[in-house]
């Protein structure tokens, strides 16, 4: 930890209650205000150390217990994002009271205290400033104790012009005239909080009318214009916050909860206690013009901020190597909440999507473990991860199942009384978990939390043909690596007789044997999907799961597709073994497994030569095809939500990967008719038809998607035509999207990701790398760091080399430290996928047409290793 504590500030001096009075002025661009802190000293100091960036200090001055004020000498630090406030004499232990002016720019850039300048539908434009404080810009905000441990009472009051709404963490309770055109709002102290969660919005919003549950006043706010998109939002801010009180058994710690939309926002909602910020497409949707999956997006959203409220906001971690406290808590919760309400959109399987992005980035020797030591503030933002989320809400569903979930909420419920408005440490947690549930969870779970990577199980029938033998060694893409899990292992066996028994054990560093009882017939080990890890079946296991595939649940066949493409990446199966198990799939009408392997074999495509491009297209076609004809174009009257997306996702991959004709002139065709208001499109079908217009389409077709995104409504809409732009083929097209990407049509918070879509488009990557490198100053300025991942991770997949190659020049040149660990995780997949191009070079063609076209009753396929075992 040593070299830890030089970013951490001297515990001598604790703040207990901060009273703010803060003033924007949006004409020029700038805000002051004064800061009186209540603080508490143990010990006697000779300065006063705290956080400030970018901000001027005045009339610093300290009233100690002697009650006779002493100016204090101020001495800026900015390289530490710190001032050093020293008194005449030193301060002796007690109470005191710190007073500063200070005032400082409101920003551009989406951190800290910040401006948004936008257009309203009306063709006005509106002004407002709003405060993104997570992790550390609340020093850019008001001088404090810029540190999650540090919790202290807020007590805010906002000046702000006549007419312009305030908002701040609690309720408002006074609104006096301050002097002609200006007032001052008042809000009541909040309870015990970190910085990082302190909020201020000024800007002319729209409130929906309070509805009380359980006497906490709950509101939605929108800019003008967009008042009547916040029914959704309304109903499932109430269903939230009752499933949260529930399912935690804790009142909610705030006095009222607004969630608002901030028309320009860095990342997609942000969890203030009491005034929740949000992205205008991530709270504001049109209930009866948007697809499930735009709905779920908000829902979603809106749980995890709530679950929030608890995790994270009610207790905290101490420090940010423990954010995974925070956020995969907060991603757990919301899978939980969002599954009670709306079992139909089945968000389990949804997620494995995410989970298996980050079974992606752990297999990766540049990953890190869930908690990892953080410095200085580029890392703390750096956690912010699939590493962090995906893989820490993952490890939270197994450990949930491995006790039951009764049990885990108790114990959850324990941990949180045990620490309200208190800072924890990870092993806070494990020691509630043990208490409520006597399992020894601390050893199986640091396993799987102070360490990176996860196990790959290799199952196979123990010689004596009786019993299956279970080992683990780590998954690793490349190299080796060998770490031990406690995997919480789940074998589900089936009988001849159509019965079965499922056997769960701890998995550790000794092979595990699991019985078969006469007439078995197969075998799955990650029985139900939950685990976090992979499975490599012998052959005879796997021979015997072909055939059952159709049986499995959606979450173990996920798993078992993935794991099966990820051992075609580590070189641990040919390609054939993938395509036959697609070749099987065919019949499955499962809209994330078709998700999944759309990106797996987007990825092929990528990865194929010119010349042998045609041959994944056909495959493609193959695959897909077989359940699209089954599939009208236009959706029946209460058709369920499964069968709108998988309509979706093979039409993308049909009308893209797929380059089936008909399938993209049908799209342009329609597409000309729902712009032209003939006839509509289903809000479920339209973004992929979008992106087939694009991929596919000419001048009138980019005109087209142009005019929808500009006369865009919702803000789904807008979201939908800006990155479809991305996928256009023709050179001329890809310089028009750029140009459009550049321009101020465009808001800061969808550039820097629009431009990292075209950066995955194979026609329009060099365009837009030229651009990046020619305007990387502006860029870099333009946007907060966290945001230029999107120019960074799509490096991975580039397969033209000098390009590639130039892409690692210049990122590493031109460092962003926050990236540093992205950029190795991109470089290492451009290696992962290079080597596998290598081996698909000249062979692809022979190898599609050798991988047998099994159906369910599965032949033999070429290989002679089972999907996913090592090569050794
Ligand atoms: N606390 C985060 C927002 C955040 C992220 C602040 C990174 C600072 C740095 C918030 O709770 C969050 O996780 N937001 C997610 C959305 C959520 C639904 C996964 C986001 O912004 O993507
Ligand atoms: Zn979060």
């Amino acid at each position: 930890m040593a070299d830890v504590v030089p970013y951490r500030l001297p515990h001598t001096v604790v703040p207990h209650r901060y009273e703010l009075v803060i003033e924007p002025d949006l004409a020029s661009d700038r805000f002051e205000g004064t800061v009186t802190v209540a603080l508490e000293t143990l010990e006697t100091v000779t300065e006063l150390v705290l956080n400030a960036s970018r901000l001027t200090l005045e009339d610093a001055v300290v009233t100690g217990a002697d009650g006779v004020p002493a100016a204090l000498e101020v001495s800026y630090r900015p390289d530490d994002e710190r001032v050093v406030l020293t008194p005449p004499t030193p301060l002796s232990p007690g109470p005191a009271a710190l007073f500063i002016r200070f005032a400082g720019p409101l920003a551009h850039d989406l951190r800290g205290f910040y401006r948004a300048a936008v257009t309203g539908p009306d063709g006005r434009k509106v002004l407002i400033a709003a405060t993104q404080c997570e992790s550390t810009d609340a020093r850019r905000v008001f001088p404090c104790w810029d540190e999650p441990e540090f919790k202290a009472v807020f007590a805010v009051s906002l000046i702000v012009p006549e007419g312009a709404r305030a908002l701040s963490n609690a309720r408002e309770i006074t609104n006096l005239a301050e002097r002609p055109g200006y007032r001052r709002v008042t809000f009541a102290d909040t309870v015990p909080m970190s910085t990082y969660l302190v909020a201020l919005v000024v800007g002319p919003f729209e409130l929906t009318s309070p509805i009380l549950v359980d006497n906490v006043p709950v509101r939605i706010a929108a800019r003008p214009g967009f008042a009547h998109l916040t029914d959704f939002a309304a109903d499932a801010a109430v269903a939230t916050l009752r499933f949260f009180q529930n399912y935690f058994g804790i009142p909610y710690p705030g006095d009222k909860l607004d969630h608002v939309a901030i028309p320009e926002f860095a990342a997609g909602a942000m969890e203030n206690l009491g005034l929740v910020t949000y992205r205008e497409n991530a709270l504001l949707v049109d209930r009866e013009h948007s697809s499930p999956m735009e709905q779920l997006a908000v829902l979603g959203t809106m749980a995890h901020e709530t679950a929030h409220m608890w995790f994270g906001d009610l207790v905290t971690m101490r420090w940010w190597n423990g954010i995974w406290l925070n956020e995969a808590f907060a991603t757990f919760m919301e899978l939980l909440a969002v599954d009670a309400l709306h079992p139909e959109w089945d968000v389990w399987a949804v997620f494995a999507a995410g989970r298996a992005y980050a079974l992606g980035i752990d297999g990766l020797a540049n990953t890190r473990p869930i908690e990892y030591p953080v410095g200085p503030p580029a890392e703390a933002s750096a956690m912010f991860d699939a590493l962090t989320y995906q893989k820490g809400a993952a490890v939270l569903r197994m450990l949930e199942q491995y006790l039951g979930p009764d049990v885990f909420r108790r114990g959850i419920t324990e941990y949180l009384t045990r620490h309200r408005y208190g800072n924890t440490e990870t092993g806070d947690l494990w020691d509630a978990l043990e208490a409520v549930s006597g399992e020894p969870v601390r050893v199986m779970m640091d396993s799987w939390v102070f360490q990176g990577g996860y196990p790959l199980v290799h199952a196979a029938v123990a010689e004596d043909g009786r019993a299956i033998t279970l080992t683990q060694r780590q998954f690793r893409y490349q190299g080796r690596h060998d770490g031990v899990w406690q995997v919480p292992v789940v074998c589900g066996i089936r009988r001849s007789d159509g019965g079965g028994a499922a056997v769960s054990a701890l998995l550790g560093r000794e092979a595990l044997r699991v019985p078969l009882e006469d007439g078995w017939t197969s075998v799955v080990v990650n029985q139900g999907g939950y685990g976090f890890y992979r499975v490599a079946y012998d052959p005879a296991l796997w021979e015997r799961l072909m055939p059952v595939i159709a049986d499995l649940t959606p979450l173990e066949r996920l798993g078992l597709t993935d794991d099966v493409w990820a051992a075609v990446l580590a070189d641990a199966v040919p390609l054939p073994q993938a395509v036959r198990l697609w070749r099987a799939l065919k019949d499955v009408p499962d809209p994330d497994l078709w998700s999944m392997v759309f990106r797996h074999l987007t990825l092929l495509e990528a990865l194929a030569d010119d010349d042998e491009r045609s041959v994944v297209q056909s495959l493609v076609r193959e695959v897909a095809r077989p359940l699209w004809e089954g599939l009208s174009w236009e959706p029946p009257v209460g058709e369920n939500v499964r069968q709108g997306r998988l309509r979706a996702v093979l039409l993308r991959m049909l009308g893209t990967i797929g380059a089936d004709p008909s399938v993209q002139a049908e799209a342009k065709r329609r597409f000309a008719a729902h712009v032209a208001q003939q006839t509509t499109i289903a809000p479920e079908l339209l973004t992929a038809v979008a992106e087939v217009v694009a991929a596919s389409g000419g001048e009138p077709d980019w005109h087209r998607l142009h005019e929808a995104f500009v006369g865009a409504s919702t803000p789904q809409d807008q979201t939908r035509y800006l990155y479809a732009l991305a996928n256009v083929g023709d050179p001329s097209l890809v310089a028009r999207t750029l140009a459009l990407y550049m321009s101020s049509a465009v808001r800061v918070q969808d550039s820097a990701g629009a431009l990292g879509w075209a950066l995955r488009n194979r026609h329009a990557q060099r365009a837009t790398w030229d651009l990046v490198e020619a305007r990387w100053e502006e860029i870099t300025r333009k946007y907060p760091p966290a945001m230029l991942q999107a120019l960074v991770s799509p490096l991975a997949t580039v397969m033209d080399e000098p390009l590639a190659e130039r892409m690692t020049a210049w990122l590493d040149a031109h460092p962003i430290p926050e990236l540093v660990r992205p950029l190795a995780q991109a470089k290492e997949l451009q290696s992962i996928h290079r080597a596998l191009a290598g081996r698909l070079r000249g062979r692809l063609a022979s190898w599609l047409a050798a991988a047998p076209h099994s159906g369910p009753d599965g032949r033999p396929g070429l290989s002679t290793d089972g999907p996913g075992s090592p090569r050794t």
